[in-house]
């Protein structure tokens, strides 16, 4: 990254050309919307402070107003000071109180197609009786809970349980490893591991209790008690005295437990991300700011209207998407959501869109990655049932092309629905820069602008503001829900966020400003190559080359050429009913270089059968620079299916051949 910095990123190339329409909210939409002018907007723009603090109190319910709305220390910050709340009560009691006890909160269905409906009080009872259990082990304010469950109705039980005591939860994703579980509970210091003998996943029960057991062989030496869901009757080891079955606690365990008011800045979570060491980075949030922003953003970037929406954010709560926009947001509105616990090939490549039908979501969210996997499988999918219930439609995690957008648009959204394009990090906790569906006139492949009280900037190197063109994509004010710190390590998150670009938050991401002042995400600065003096993002080859009609996925690496320092490696999947061929890859390069110039052509591209992904569906481009450069590969470990990679590491060698 460090030499990428170096080069001046108004060199950009090229622009996203595949599709050139934009798309105003349907006046039909307009009408209804939460919001449907520049209101918010203008508000924020004249006291960002002020307007925060307004979401705060009208969205909240406090025990204790705040005193002060912002203290601002760069890079500390302190949210809604003096003021006091508790999480759960703000998810769960206020709307039992006022008499919606009985309405679904999770619409929970099983991989194996057995569901549930849970409403508000029966959550509100098992998260005061599993708070109880935790207090039952010795668990007290201030300590930290690691949860490794599958998506199952009980890990969003064990993330309130903690809230509501004070205990700060990290979950930890159900696809990690057991080195990734010591990891994480070593650094957080957690007393106790919430999981579950396995959950369900493409048509089998996929243990999990065993991944916790070797993890505690090696290390973890703080963790005092395993409580374990069962889900699959897989019948796991339990160790005696430290391993406890959840529904035997559960059984015993009082429904007593009074929400207790917390400082607004009380810690509720850590979530971990890779940096660029091989230590994980535990995420600080924390309660008042947190909470305020997630649900101020689940209202209005999804249109949010509680007594009649069934809402699916069909992300995994193992990831900030599932935190902020599967419990904390939705709850907080008082919203109807859908909860999956599986795969979206199971039993059949519809399985989503049957999901949607049943149900009647209204509001979609998902990732690009996903979105592409459809394309791949085919629009016959999706019509094969009624998704005329769908409002508003959301994507999250990576740049989308405006093919994916287009398809998204066309075959779910019926050519009817805002797409809201959600830029956001862990690091940020809630969205930050998204259209406004009933205001925002989107651009396919665009995340538009920041939401209102986020304030975004693009730089060129040396931090001057970039007005027209490429830039890293900086926030210039404090924001609600931003991180609070790196556990344990606040020298680690001043110089990761804060040091680059002075009075500047900057985590990494490089973006285009058009003439209109819309982002466009070009991924992560380490993700841009340099071909012969110009920087070109892969996001934008990628984009060219899923533009052609023959391909359905594609991920582009630089790889180490020697006349123009780097060389650009495509690496595609044909959609059903291409046959891979020389000739076919021939015009796949050659459409790459009609749509973004000569130099933005493929050296080469390979056509393989799958992308080598972590479990939450990245592409991981590192082991594809390995291939491309002939390199031993590096760490598959987080790799969804290491069989892939040698399998494109084969097909990249016969091209070499050829
Ligand atoms: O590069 C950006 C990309 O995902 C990164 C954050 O990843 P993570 O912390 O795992 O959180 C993902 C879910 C919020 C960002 O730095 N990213 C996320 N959303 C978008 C995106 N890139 C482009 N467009 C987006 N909408």
């Amino acid at each position: 990254m460090a030499q990428q910095r170096e080069n001046d990123m108004s060199e950009t190339i090229g622009v996203f050309e595949i599709e050139d329409r934009t798309f105003p909210p349907p006046d039909s939409f307009v009408s209804q919307a939460n919001a449907s002018d520049r209101a918010l907007y203008e508000e924020a723009e004249q006291d960002y402070e002020a307007f925060w603090a307004r979401q705060a109190r009208e969205l909240l319910t406090w025990s204790k107003d705040f005193d002060t709305t912002l203290e601002w220390d760069l890079p500390f910050a302190k949210w809604f000071v003096g003021g006091e709340l508790n999480i759960t009560a703000n998810c769960l009691d206020r709307h039992v109180d006022a008499g919606k006890g009985d309405k679904v909160a999770y619409h929970w269905e099983g991989e194996p197609g057995d569901t549930r409906a849970i409403t508000y009080a029966e959550l509100l009872t098992d998260v005061k009786k599993f708070a109880n259990v935790l207090k039952s082990l010795g668990l007290e304010k201030g300590d930290r809970a690691a949860i490794y469950m599958p998506m199952i109705p009980e890990l969003p039980v064990a993330m309130l349980a903690c809230a509501r005591i004070g205990v700060a939860h990290s979950v930890i994703f159900g696809g990690f490893s057991a080195e990734a579980i010591v990891d994480r509970c070593e650094d957080a210091e957690a007393r106790v591991i919430v999981t579950a003998d396995g959950g369900y996943r493409k048509g089998a029960a996929a243990p999990l209790k065993p991944t916790v057991d070797e993890a505690l062989k090696t290390g973890a030496s703080s963790v005092e008690h395993v409580v374990v869901v069962n889900r699959c009757d897989l019948g796991p080891d339990m160790t005696s005295d430290r391993d406890l079955w959840w529904h035997e606690l559960m059984a015993g365990a009082s429904d007593d437990c009074p929400a207790e008011p917390m400082d607004a800045e009380q810690l509720l979570y850590l979530l971990y991300t890779s940096g660029t060491t091989a230590k994980p980075k535990g995420i600080m949030h924390t309660t008042g700011g947190y909470l305020t922003q997630v649900a101020f953003t689940h209202k209005y970037v999804f249109d949010l209207k509680p007594d009649t929406d069934i809402y699916w954010c069909a992300a995994d709560i193992g990831w900030v998407t599932g935190h902020s926009y599967i419990v904390y947001g939705p709850l907080a509105n008082g919203c109807t959501s859908v909860m999956y616990e599986g795969t979206p090939d199971t039993p059949a490549q519809d399985r989503l869109w049957d999901i949607v039908e049943r149900y009647e979501v209204t509001q979609l969210y998902t990732a690009p990655t996903a979105i592409r996997m459809f394309m791949k499988w085919g629009a016959q999918e999706p019509a094969k049932h009624d998704l005329s219930s769908l409002r508003v439609l959301g994507t999250v995690g990576e740049p989308i092309n405006p093919e994916a957008w287009m398809w998204y648009h066309e075959h779910i959204g019926g050519g009817r629905t805002p797409i809201v394009d959600t830029w956001w990090q862990t690091e940020t906790g809630g969205h930050m820069i998204s259209p406004l569906p009933g205001v925002t006139t989107t651009k396919p492949g665009s995340a538009c602008r920041p939401i209102p009280g986020v304030f975004a900037e693009l730089v060129d190197d040396e931090g001057n503001p970039v007005e027209v063109g490429g830039g890293y994509l900086t926030i210039t004010r404090p924001w609600p829900s931003m991180l609070r710190g790196i556990w344990g390590d606040p020298d680690r998150y001043r110089d990761t966020y804060w040091s680059r670009f002075e009075g500047r938050y900057f985590a990494g991401d490089g973006a285009k400003l058009d003439e209109d002042g819309y982002l466009w995400l070009l991924g992560r600065v380490d993700d841009v190559m340099n071909i012969s003096g110009h920087r070109i993002s892969t996001t934008e080859v990628e984009s060219a080359l899923v533009d052609h009609s023959a391909v359905a996925e594609a991920a582009v690496v630089g790889g180490i050429d020697e006349i123009t320092g780097q060389a650009i490696i495509g690496y595609v999947i044909l959609r059903g009913g291409n046959e891979p061929s020389q000739e076919l890859g021939d015009e796949i390069r050659e459409h790459v270089g009609v749509k973004l110039g000569k130099i933005a052509r493929p050296k080469a591209v390979i056509i393989v059968p799958d992308l080598p992904k972590t479990r939450s569906g990245k592409i991981m481009r590192r082991l594809l620079r390995d291939v491309a450069d002939g390199r031993e590969l590096g760490d598959t470990t987080t790799l969804a299916d290491p069989g892939v990679v040698a399998e494109i590491a084969n097909r990249a060698a016969e091209e070499d051949d050829d």
